[in-house]
C-alpha cells in the first residue's frame, strides 16, 4: 500500500514510522514531512492545507490511504475532498472537527448529550460578559471561541485580568472577530484520551499526559507541549472506564446523532476532578506530543487500524505493556523568539526514539530549524525506568542552542 501522511511535526515523524513498521506499506509520503522523516519516507514539498495539490498528488501516485496529521488541513476540509474524489482518508470531516475548532460548539454538545464539562456562557457583548463574570468566581477561565493555536485560553485571577482579557478578545478584535467562553476554574490532574473513531465503533489508545508549560514546575508560558509519557497512576481502571461510557462513547454517539459522526482521532483533553472526570477540551486529531509516546506502544499494524476508521468499520488495537516517556528539546527562548542554524550533534549515541519536530540538514549536518527541536521517547517495563533511559539519552545530544524540562513525569511520582 502508498501511503501519505499530512503534517511535518513529531506527531507526523511518530505516525510515518508507525506505518513504517507495517508490512504492508510498500511506499510512504510525507507533505511536506521533515528532516527526521526523510529516513523513512519520501516527503514532498507541498504545505498540509494545500488540498488542491495533495490530492492531485495523491491521485497521480496512486495513494491508497492518507493519514492527516494537523488540525489546520482538517480545518480547510481534507477529508471531504478526497472523500468526494473517493479517495481513503483518515481523519474527520470539516463538520466534525468543529468539536475543536468551535469551542461553543463542543461546549452545547456535552451540554445537550450530559457529557460531564466545566459550567460556562458564551458571549460576543463585551458589557454582557464583564456583568457574568462580576457575579461569578474568581479564577475565570476566558477561552477565545475560533482557532487561536492554543493562545486562546486565558485563566483570569483578579477582576483587572478578566476586563482586559475580554477587552483584547472582544473590543479589541486581537484575535478577529469573535466571542468569548466563559467557563468555570476547575482544579485537578490533566490527562490526555485519545481514541480511534469511526462513527459509534470506538478503540481507546494508552492514556497520557503532557506538560503545557515551558519550565520545571508548570512554570513559564504555554507552549506545544515539552514532553509526554504514558500509563499514569493516578488514573485507574475505574476512571478509565467511566472517561469512555460518559465521555468518548457517548460523544461519538452524539455526533452520530448531530448528522456530523466524527471519523479518526478524538482526542480528551480530561481533568481528574473532586468532583470527577471532566472534559477541559476535545481535539479532532492526534495529539502532540503525546502521539509520539502513544505509538510506539501500538503492536498491531497501524494501516489496518488507520484502514478500519478510514472505511468506517470497527478499529482495534494492541499495544505493548510497559511506559513510555518522551522530552522534548527546544530552542532556547521558545515559545518566544530564538535563533536557528544551529548544529545538532550526538543522536547516533540515542538508544530511545528520536522524532523531528523542527530540524533541518545543512551542509550535511543536522541543525534547529523550529522553536521545538525533538523529542526523545524512552520504552521501559516502568515509568521510572523510561525516565531515567530518556534523560540519559537527552544528555548525550549536544547542541549549544537547546533546553529542556527536567521534570516530565514527575505527576506520576508524588
Ligand atoms: P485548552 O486550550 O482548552 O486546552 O486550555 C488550555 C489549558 O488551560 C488547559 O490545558 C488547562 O490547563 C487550562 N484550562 C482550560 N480550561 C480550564 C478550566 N475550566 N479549569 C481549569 N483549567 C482550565
Ligand atoms: N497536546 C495538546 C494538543 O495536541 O493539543
Amino acid at each position: 500500500m502508498k501511503v501519505l501522511v499530512v503534517g511535518s511535526g513529531g506527531r507526523c515523524h511518530a505516525i510515518v514510522e508507525a506505518i513504517a513498521r507495517s508490512p504492508k506499506a510498500s511506499k510512504i509520503y510525507a507533505a511536506p514531512g521533515n528532516a527526521g522523516i526523510a529516513a523513512l519516507a519520501e516527503c514532498v514539498a507541498i504545505k498540509d492545507t494545500d488540498v488542491d495539490k495533495l490530492l492531485a498528488f495523491a491521485q497521480e501516485k496512486g495513494v491508497d490511504l492518507t493519514v492527516v496529521g494537523p488540525e489546520a488541513a482538517l480545518a480547510v476540509g481534507i477529508v471531504d475532498r478526497f472523500r468526494a474524489a473517493g479517495l481513503k482518508i483518515f481523519g474527520p470531516t470539516k463538520a466534525a472537527a468543529e468539536i475543536e475548532a468551535s469551542k461553543d460548539f463542543a461546549k452545547r454538545l456535552m451540554v445537550k448529550y450530559d457529557v460531564p464539562t466545566a459550567a460556562y456562557a458564551t458571549f460576543s457583548d463585551f458589557e454582557e460578559a464583564m456583568a457574568y463574570v462580576r457575579k461569578g468566581t474568581l479564577p475565570t477561565v476566558l477561552k477565545y471561541d475560533g482557532l487561536a493555536a492554543g493562545k486562546g485560553v486565558v485563566i483570569a485571577t483578579t477582576m483587572e485580568e478578566a476586563e482586559a482579557t475580554l477587552r483584547d478578545m472582544l473590543l479589541d478584535t486581537k484575535f478577529g472577530e469573535g466571542r468569548v467562553v466563559i467557563e468555570e476554574f476547575l482544579t485537578g490532574e490533566e490527562f490526555s484520551l485519545m481514541c480511534f473513531v469511526a462513527g459509534r465503533k470506538i478503540c481507546a489508545m494508552p492514556v497520557a499526559q503532557d506538560h503545557k508549560r515551558a519550565y520545571d514546575n508548570d512554570e513559564g508560558p504555554n507552549t506545544g507541549g515539552m514532553g509526554a509519557y504514558t500509563e499514569l497512576p493516578f488514573i485507574t481502571a475505574e476512571d478509565h472506564e467511566y472517561a469512555m461510557t460518559n465521555i468518548m462513547q457517548r460523544v461519538a454517539d452524539a455526533m452520530v446523532e448531530e448528522g456530523t459522526p466524527f471519523t479518526g482521532v478524538l482526542y480528551g483533553g480530561l481533568m481528574k476532578t473532586p468532583n470527577g472526570i471532566k472534559v477541559i477540551e476535545f481535539n479532532a486529531r492526534f495529539g502532540d506530543p503525546e502521539t509520539e509516546v502513544v505509538l510506539p506502544r501500538l503492536k498491531s499494524d497501524a494501516i489496518d487500524v488507520f484502514m478500519a476508521v478510514a472505511s468506517d468499520e470497527q478499529p482495534t488495537a494492541e499495544w505493548s505493556e510497559g511506559a513510555t516517556l518522551g522530552i522534548v528539546l527546544a530552542s532556547k527562548g521558545y515559545p518566544g523568539d530564538y535563533a536557528k542554524g544551529f548544529a545538532i550533534r550526538g543522536t547516533e549515541n540515542v538508544e530511545s526514539k528520536i522524532y523531528h519536530m523542527g530540524t533541518a540538514m545543512k551542509d550535511g549536518e543536522l541543525v534547529t530549524a523550529g522553536g521545538r527541536v525533538m523529542i526523545v521517547v524512552a520504552e521501559a517495563p516502568t515509568l521510572r525506568e523510561a525516565q531515567q533511559k530518556a534523560e540519559a539519552d537527552v544528555a548525550r545530544i549536544e547542541c549549544d542552542n537547546l533546553f529542556h524540562r527536567t521534570d516530565i513525569g514527575a505527576k506520576a511520582f508524588r
